[in-house]
């Protein structure tokens, strides 16, 4: 989900004003990818990284986590939508994590979309820690070293249960992955969209899909 701070730039507002925003194109995408029948929405909203922004930005960010999670509730559960979350709850304040708790305890018994929200999430910390959960299980006697393949691996991410994404979509006009879920996009289709995060809207959604369901996966074999 990036952009939000050129969105603002671009309209002489503050960049926080680019955060606000972009709440609506969540609550778009959201809306797309039901009516496009997608099982699991990763959504990307503040890496492990984004610490190194001002203090007074990344206050603002979490802040509007809390605040969306009050606003949001009702819709998300009328939806039927569940809502997860990845990354290290450590460093995050207090309010945060509990609008977390929260927000999985309150959407925990719905069955539609499965929505993971990567906060203080980063591929390569979730791999760090990955593997410090399978040395933890080596040293307990759990699983035996020549027991860890990509599956032992796959079973410890933070993303264990969720399938590996079709497709990753990057707002705003770069062209890199940013450390988001390393590993479990080893073969997922790449779309990227020069529309900043604030102006993506459910039709851009279904553009991607539409764009993704025109691709052919070959997953290193050869066409049948
Ligand atoms: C993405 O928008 C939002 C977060 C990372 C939280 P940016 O804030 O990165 O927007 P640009 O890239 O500066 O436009
Ligand atoms: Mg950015």
């Amino acid at each position: 989900m990036d952009g939000n701070g050129r969105w603002a730039v671009q309209r002489g507002l503050a960049r926080v004003d680019g955060h606000r925003k972009g709440a609506d194109a969540v609550r778009e995408t959201i809306a797309g990818a039901i009516a496009c029948e997608v099982r699991y929405l990763t959504l990307y909203a503040f890496s492990t990284e984004n610490w190194k922004r001002p203090r007074s930005e990344i206050e603002v960010l979490m802040s509007l986590m809390v605040r969306h999670v009050h606003t949001e509730m009702d819709a998300l559960v009328e939806q039927n939508v569940r809502v997860t979350f990845i990354g290290d709850r450590a460093k995050l304040p207090p309010e945060v994590l509990e609008g977390m708790a929260m927000m999985e305890e309150k959407t925990s018994a719905n069955k539609g979309l499965r929505v993971i929200v990567g906060l203080n999430y980063s591929g390569r910390s979730e791999l760090a820690w990955t593997f410090r959960q399978l040395l933890e299980d080596a040293e307990a006697g759990r699983i035996d070293a020549s027991q860890v393949d990509e599956t032992a691996l796959s079973q410890r991410l933070m993303t264990a249960g969720v399938p590996d994404p079709d497709l990753v979509i990057r707002t705003g006009g770069e062209h890199r992955i940013s450390n988001f879920l390393l590993w479990q996009i080893a073969y997922s289709e790449l779309y990227f969209t020069s529309v900043l995060w604030p102006d993506f809207t459910r039709q851009d959604f279904q553009d991607a899909i539409a764009a993704y369901n025109c691709r052919r996966r070959r997953f290193g074999g050869i066409d049948a």
